[in-house]
């Protein structure tokens, strides 16, 4: 059984597929936190000129950082290695939604993580999150959300994140990153942000996480 789950940054699906996860016992997959671990890998090498240019992609390199990831869903929590080593807590910083935001972009990055993803879709059952998981990997999902909320609550939300706050960032700066990300997931040629036409589509503005939850849970039963 495949759900998934897509939506735009901060539309609170993270949450909510953790908890439909919960709910239903199936494994989480995060794709978010994997175009994170590729930011992140790239952000040790390269300077944000770089990233913004792209030009130092090549499958080797794909290949290379792939290599060096690993993804795992256990008592609730996704966990990402690199080398080893547990950088989860160190993919969610305003530098890494820069990374990860330019580096999905990448057809070479989109392609060479989406076999991967469709393998953990394959060997479980599985809510996965992210923005094309039910237009271009699983688009025979039987069950397809797309949660979104207006632009005013995802921003107040982004701003409500401990995170961002801790890290000095006005709330301006918070708003003009949520902006330049909806415009990088909207107008890329690859794997745009969209609904799947058979989404069941979601706002979640004037809801809290129990409400939403409920009421994707509503449709799975
Ligand atoms: O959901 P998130 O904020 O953790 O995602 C991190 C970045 O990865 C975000 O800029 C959008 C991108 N992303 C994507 O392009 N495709 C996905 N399936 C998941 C995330």
């Amino acid at each position: 059984m495949i759900i998934t789950i897509d939506g735009p940054t901060a539309s609170g699906k993270g949450s909510i597929a953790k908890a439909i996860a919960a709910h239903t016992g199936y494994f989480y997959v995060d794709t978010g936190l994997l175009y994170r671990a590729m930011g992140y890998m790239a952000a040790q090498e390269y300077s944000r000129d770089e990233v913004d240019r792209a030009m130092f992609w090549a499958p080797e390199l794909v290949e290379t950082y792939k290599a060096r990831l690993a993804y795992s869903y256990a008592d609730g929590a996704a966990v990402v290695t690199v080398d080893g080593s547990d950088v989860t807590a160190q993919l969610r910083t305003p530098e890494i939604d820069w990374y990860a935001s330019h580096v999905s972009s990448v057809p070479m990055v989109r392609i060479g993580l989406r076999a991967w993803q469709r393998e953990l879709g394959s060997k479980y059952d599985v809510v996965i999150d992210g923005r094309d998981c039910g237009t271009v990997l699983f688009p025979h999902a039987p069950h397809k959300f797309y949660l979104t909320a207006s632009f005013e609550v995802r921003v107040k939300r982004a701003q409500a994140d401990k995170i961002r706050q801790a890290q000095g960032m006005t709330p301006e700066a918070i708003a003009a990153a949520v902006i330049m990300r909806d415009l990088r997931d909207l107008s890329r040629p690859i794997s745009p942000l969209k609904p799947a036409d058979d989404a069941i589509i979601l706002d979640t503005s004037g809801l809290g996480l129990e409400a939403s939850v409920a009421l994707v849970l509503s449709y799975l039963l």
